[in-house]
């Protein structure tokens, strides 16, 4: 869940260890900690806290020199966030600094057979279980004189043993100018350099540095310098090493004039829109094409039910797209959360086409999802935004979002570019199907029209900033739809509890008149998403029975709406579009709102509290 960066080189490490921790930082903040190896010497620092309040100021009254190490930002799984419990951690004989992304399941019967051996611990964390156990490994090739290959050979010992996942970079003073990597469904990448080398969990520590890197596989084990890397694969003992390009730049994920991220991912979307959309219409087909789906127009002709596995806000992206694929394509659909498809008996027909959608392509519980299709022999495409990310890689075909890097914790830009290849390929596959070119046209035209809609939305952020402000004191809000926008209701109001802790629930409008209409009164706000679609008045009906019990009413409404006015509190206007595209342009106001919310009340809104940007434990 965490960030790990890796240098060896000719450079001082702290530095470029430093840098690349801040651009990790949105993966995890619960603690941050380095290990910088000057020949024999292992300067290790480790701090509580956020990188510029903690490790930076601890390292710049404390320096470390050498010219390599290791570096992580910690998102506790395995005890409380704190200094003993921060990463790197080491073994028993301190010669081994180990740094870990992930859990380990078997870390209790280790760490009980290491305290019978008589191993004492630091902290309460499941890794430094493992920094022990590849001490033990290693000391079983104490007399062997190549210690970069005893080290390599002790951390693939010691991955014999333990259940879990991981991603590890793994230093020794007595292999000086060495660094292991390994992984097991937790990220890790090899960054080329001249003469130097990286490893890290997120290109986006890399990119300012080197733009060759290797996407290693579940079971690789990297040994590296500054001149070379080899590769091992601890399954198959052949690695399949291919060298890509990253195709962004550092500055893309930096701030800019923005002052958070999420801000600057909000205000990016009308781009986000174009360039979900490029070259993927085919005007004269009036449908949409794909480069990378790898399937015949006969295979996906042959497809008779779809199911969609995600989590979180790509799992409200995925319930959007059942009401789209269900519309334009007449497919049956079916949305699971990534988790429960996993493990759950789900009976799945055979000609049923698995999708499953993750903005960073390493959330744990969709890759098993995906596995999980794929093992029962399903074909399973995948909606991806980082390029290279595991689920890319894995899946049998697929599109890219091509969102740009995400960097806020809560997602925005990435819902916007889910939904319009949703929506994209709802009209692919309904263009097979019965889907007329008249009403496909309509679609595509709503979509082309979106950047200029979201920028005017964008031009109302000060009035919603004023809203956000009249309802700042508000502990519970409820957020109401139906139809489309009844996921797009459960999207707003998750964005709003992420950020800002306000409490708030999305519910179907229609579903409050069977209980959660109790909780109504005078002091909980209702954001109700009701444009002019073919819910309109069904949702008006809705709005009224919480006016009658006093709730204040926020409407997010179609311009033109005459009557909305008159039954709203307060209402923001959204531009006139096509039903399918409304989810779109509400969630940016519903974003916005959010935003200036959690500003409000002083929240930190990239880095909200217990939350990391990509979920990669179970
Ligand atoms: C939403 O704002 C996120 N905090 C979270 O729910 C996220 O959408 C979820 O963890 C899935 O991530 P993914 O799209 O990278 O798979
Ligand atoms: N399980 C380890 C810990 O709690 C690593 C967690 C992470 O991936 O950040 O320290």
């Amino acid at each position: 869940m965490c960030g790990i960066i890796g240098y060896v080189g000719g450079k001082q490490a702290a530095p470029i260890l430093l840098d690349g921790l801040r651009r990790l930082e949105y993966r995890g903040y619960d603690s941050a900690g380095v290990a910088v190896l000057d020949r024999a010497e292992l300067g290790v620092r480790k701090k509580t806290g956020k990188i510029d309040e903690g490790i930076a100021r601890e390292l710049a009254a404390d320096p470390v020199q050498g010219t390599m190490g290791i570096a992580h930002t910690r998102w506790a799984t395995h005890g409380a966030p704190s200094d003993e419990n921060s990463h790197p951690h080491l073994d028993a004989s301190g010669r081994i600094a180990v740094v870990h992304n992930g859990v380990i399941e078997n870390y209790e019967q280790m760490r009980e057979r290491l305290l019978a051996a008589g191993h004492t611990f630091q902290s309460s964390t499941d890794t430094e279980v493992l920094a022990h156990l590849i001490g033990e490994h290693y000391e079983k090739y104490q007399d062997e004189p190549d210690r970069a290959g005893a080290l390599t050979r002790a951390v693939s010992g010691a991955l014999r043993e333990v259940i879990g996942t991981y991603g590890l970079a793994v230093v020794s003073t007595e292999a000086p100018g060495v660094m292991v990597g390994a992984r097991r469904g937790s990220p890790l990448i090899v960054g080329i350099g001249h003469d130097e080398n990286f490893l890290t969990s997120d290109a986006n520590a890399i990119v300012a540095h080197t733009r060759e890197v290797v996407f290693l596989n579940d079971y690789d084990v990297v040994t590296m310098t500054a001149e070379r890397f080899d590769v091992v694969n601890l399954g198959t003992d052949t690695a399949t090493v291919q060298i890509s390009k990253l195709e962004f730049d550092a500055e893309d994920s930096q701030r800019g004039e923005f002052e958070h991220f999420m801000l600057k991912e909000i205000h990016e979307q009308p781009r986000t829109v174009e360039n979900a959309l490029r070259g993927r219409i085919d005007q004269e087909g009036a449908t949409a094409r794909f480069g990378g789906l790898n399937m015949t127009p006969a295979e996906l002709r042959g497809v008779q039910r779809i199911i969609i596995a995600a989590s979180g806000t790509s799992w409200h992206a995925a319930l959007i797209g059942e009401y789209l694929i269900e519309g334009l394509a007449h497919v049956p659909v079916e949305v699971e959360f990534a988790h429960e498809f996993c493990y759950r008996m789900t009976p799945v027909r055979r000609d049923t086409l698995v999708l499953v959608i993750s903005q960073s392509g390493e959330t744990a519980d969709t890759l098993m999802a995906l596995r999980e299709a794929q093992r029962r022999g399903h074909k399973a495409l995948a909606i991806v935004n980082v390029v290279g990310s595991t689920i890319a890689r894995e899946a049998d075909g697929g599109i890219y979002m091509h969102a740009g890097p995400e960097i806020g914790v809560a997602s925005t830009k990435a819902f916007t570019a889910t939904l319009v290849a949703l929506t994209l390929l709802a009209i692919h596959l309904g263009r097979m199907r019965m889907l007329s070119a008249g009403r496909a046209l309509e679609v595509l035209r709503a979509l082309e029209a979106l950047p200029a809609q979201i920028e005017s939305l964008l031009g109302q952020s000060d009035a919603i900033r004023e809203l956000a402000l009249k309802y700042a004191s508000a502990d519970d809000f409820f957020f109401l739809g139906r139809g489309y926008s009844y996921p797009t209701a459960l999207e707003g109001a998750l964005k709003l509890k992420e950020i800002s802790y306000i409490h708030a629930e999305g519910y179907s409008a229609a579903e409050m008149k069977h209980g959660p209409i109790a909780l109504i009164e005078e002091t909980t706000p209702c954001v109700f998403v009701i444009p002019q679609d073919s819910m309109y008045d069904k949702t008006m009906a809705n709005l009224e029975m919480i006016r009658a019990r006093k709730g204040p009413v926020i409407a997010l409404a179609t311009e033109g709406d005459d009557l909305i006015g008159k039954v709203a509190d307060d209402v923001i206007f959204l531009p006139r579009s096509q039903e399918e595209l409304y989810p779109i342009l509400a969630s940016v106001p519903a974003q916005l709102f959010a935003y200036h919310l959690a500003v409000a009340r002083g929240c930190d809104v990239d880095k909200p509290r217990n939350l990391a940007k990509s979920v990669t434990v179970l």
